[in-house]
């Protein structure tokens, strides 16, 4: 039984899904701990619920990444995690988290990247005119969503709505992070 670690800052929708697969037995993982950097985010609640251990904490009260990433490895460590998924966790990983887990950490991300990195990728492509949207599941490196390519699924949107595409892109969000784990588990 492998274990994963989520990561997230807001809403937790990926969160859940993973969650329910583990607990489905859709994937043959269990969410050992879910680590949030927004104290008060809907996502605690959904682990409470799940039954997840959490870890939250608020990045103003340490004296910057290198410190809370230090606190992130040792509860990484001593949860065994074999796989690190963010889920709309919405910080840069840092050297000390890198060094630790660089190879085990993934992300998802609400654009085909390379196009449309950063925090408001659907905006940004609705703006810009956008018909072919899609969500990419990378390797994490220590470049805003850089790091090589592992899935990928696109879909058309004609229109100018950024929730109608947020709504579409997470249905396939939610299907694809859990196809894409269970393979990297294997
Ligand atoms: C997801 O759409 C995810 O792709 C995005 O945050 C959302 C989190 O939603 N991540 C990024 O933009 C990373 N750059 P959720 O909290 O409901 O899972």
């Amino acid at each position: 039984m492998k274990q994963l670690a989520v990561f997230a800052s807001g809403t937790g929708t990926n969160f859940e899904a993973i969650a329910k697969a583990c607990a489905e037995g859709v994937l043959e993982a269990r969410v050992a701990v879910m680590v949030c950097d927004k104290p008060g985010a809907a996502v605690i609640e959904k682990a409470q619920r799940y039954g997840v251990k959490t870890f939250v904490f608020n990045p103003k009260e340490y004296s910057g990444k290198a410190e809370y990433e230090a606190e992130i490895v040792k509860v990484l460590d001593s949860e065994k995690i074999d796989l690190v998924c963010l889920a709309g966790y919405m910080r840069i990983v840092g050297d000390v988290l890198l060094d630790a887990y660089e190879g085990k950490i993934i992300n998802i991300h609400p654009s085909l990247l390379p196009s449309f990195k950063g925090a408001h990728a659907v905006e940004d492509a609705v703006a810009y005119g956008v018909k072919v949207y899609g969500i990419t599941i990378h390797w994490v490196n220590s470049e805003l969503d850089g790091g090589k390519i592992i899935a990928q699924e696109a879909f058309p949107y004609e229109g100018d709505d950024p929730a109608e595409v947020h709504r579409l892109g997470q249905k396939i969000e939610h299907r694809l992070y859990i196809e894409t784990i269970k393979k990297l588990i294997k």
